[in-house]
């Protein structure tokens, strides 16, 4: 990532608009503030600021994707969504993509390319947003409609899930510290989270996409889910 180059290549990206709301207001607040901070570095790359800005920002965004995501996951849980699986496969990747931005960033800045970063990070959140997320909204409204406010968010979930016989004990550990909930199910979540160690090939290879270009035949960004 070169300054004047990349401040010559860095196009517009969309505003928050309420049209991206999808009508539970700590999602649409967590949704706008990721398009504040993706908006945020996109000014550190095209303005003076140095690398250090840019780096933290980064780092901000992968922080804040984490957190928004552990809180939509659990508000999917707790309220019985039933595609929780899958759309956590939609997170998992984008966190391992961001993350690996970040990893990169932080060895070799030039080696990210910042235009083609910042057009896959807003299209993706738009993408996610108008997509996959609108469904948990049109699921709590049809659900509301039908149950009412009644709280649900006590509701347990048998899972069955055959481990080594040397991990049950720690297995059934971690299931009562989640469900006494608070900061011991926090702690639980934290630690087998997506923001797992990722070596620095490993976060070459996951940010492929977002590298300045080796050779004419570079592949194309991911499509958007
Ligand atoms: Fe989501
Ligand atoms: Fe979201």
């Amino acid at each position: 990532m070169t300054k004047t180059t990349e401040q010559a290549r860095v196009a517009d990206i969309p505003e928050w608009c309420d049209d991206l709301c999808i009508g539970h207001a700590q999602v649409d607040a967590d949704h706008q503030a990721l398009f504040e901070l993706v908006a945020t570095l996109r000014s550190s790359i095209i303005g003076e600021e140095g690398f250090d800005t840019t780096r933290h920002t980064i780092h901000r965004l992968s922080d804040y994707v984490r957190a928004h995501f552990r809180r939509e996951e659990r508000l999917m849980q707790e309220q019985g969504y039933p595609h929780l699986a899958h759309h956590r496969t939609e997170h998992l990747r984008f966190t391992d993509e961001v993350r690996a931005v970040e990893i990169v960033f932080e060895k070799t800045p030039e080696r990210i390319d910042a235009a083609k970063l910042l057009d896959y990070l807003t299209t993706w959140l738009v993408s996610h947003i108008l997509g996959s997320d609108r469904e948990i909204g049109l699921f709590l409204q049809d659900r509301n409609a039908v149950e009412g406010d009644a709280a649900t968010s006590n509701r347990l979930v048998d899972i069955e899930v055959s481990v080594p016989a040397a991990y049950g004990e720690v297995l059934e550990r971690c299931a009562r510290m989640l469900r006494r909930g608070g900061p011991y199910a926090e702690a639980v979540v934290e630690a087998v989270g997506p923001a797992a160690p990722m070596s620095y090939e490993n976060a070459l290879h996951t940010a492929r996409f977002f590298l300045v270009s080796q050779a004419e035949d570079a592949p194309s960004p991911p499509p958007s889910t």
